[in-house]
């Protein structure tokens, strides 16, 4: 394929169809935030060693700045724009602030998509699972524990604790 090929996919983003025209060597982060308009998704190290990149694939996180674009086709993708709504915030999030877990929140959208990949697999995780989860999300700020502490908690919000 020539490098400058140009590829229409199609694919779910934030429950949306979604149809993209994408360069064969773009990544899947330059598409999100470029081409779609979509900030929330951050550019870090931008060589998978930080996580501010993170998004959901097919319930699975990954770093979009190490998945080509190409590579979205009839995928089902989640942003941070995908988790809740201007004056709607998802538990997740509330309990990020309730928790003191964000300071310059340079790392927050990576670290929802990661807790966010997580609770779909498992519900009400222990605080180890969260720590695993989140261990390819750097933080400069925070310290981790208020961050570890807001995920365990949102996850019972949302999850399985009735
Ligand atoms: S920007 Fe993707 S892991 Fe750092
Ligand atoms: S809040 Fe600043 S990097 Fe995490």
């Amino acid at each position: 394929m020539k490098p400058d090929a140009v590829i229409c996919i199609q694919f779910v983003l934030n429950g949306e169809k979604t149809m993209l025209e994408v360069g064969a060597h773009e990544t899947a982060l330059h598409a999100i935030r470029e081409r779609l308009s979509l900030k929330g998704t951050k550019e870090g190290c931008g060589m998978g060693e930080c996580g501010a990149c993170t998004i959901v694939v097919d319930g699975k996180s990954v770093n979009a700045c190490l998945m080509a674009a190409p590579q979205l086709d009839g995928r089902t993708v989640m942003t941070v724009e995908g988790l809740g709504s201007d004056g709607n915030l998802h538990p997740l999030q509330e309990a990020l602030l309730d928790h003191h877990g964000v300071q310059c929140g340079f790392c927050t959208p990576g670290l929802l998509m990661s807790a966010q990949a997580l609770m779909g697999e498992t519900p009400r995780p222990t605080r180890k699972q969260v720590t695993d989860a989140i261990s390819g999300n750097l933080c400069r700020c925070t310290g981790y524990q208020q961050i570890v502490t807001a995920i365990e908690k949102g996850a019972k919000y949302t999850g399985g604790e009735s």
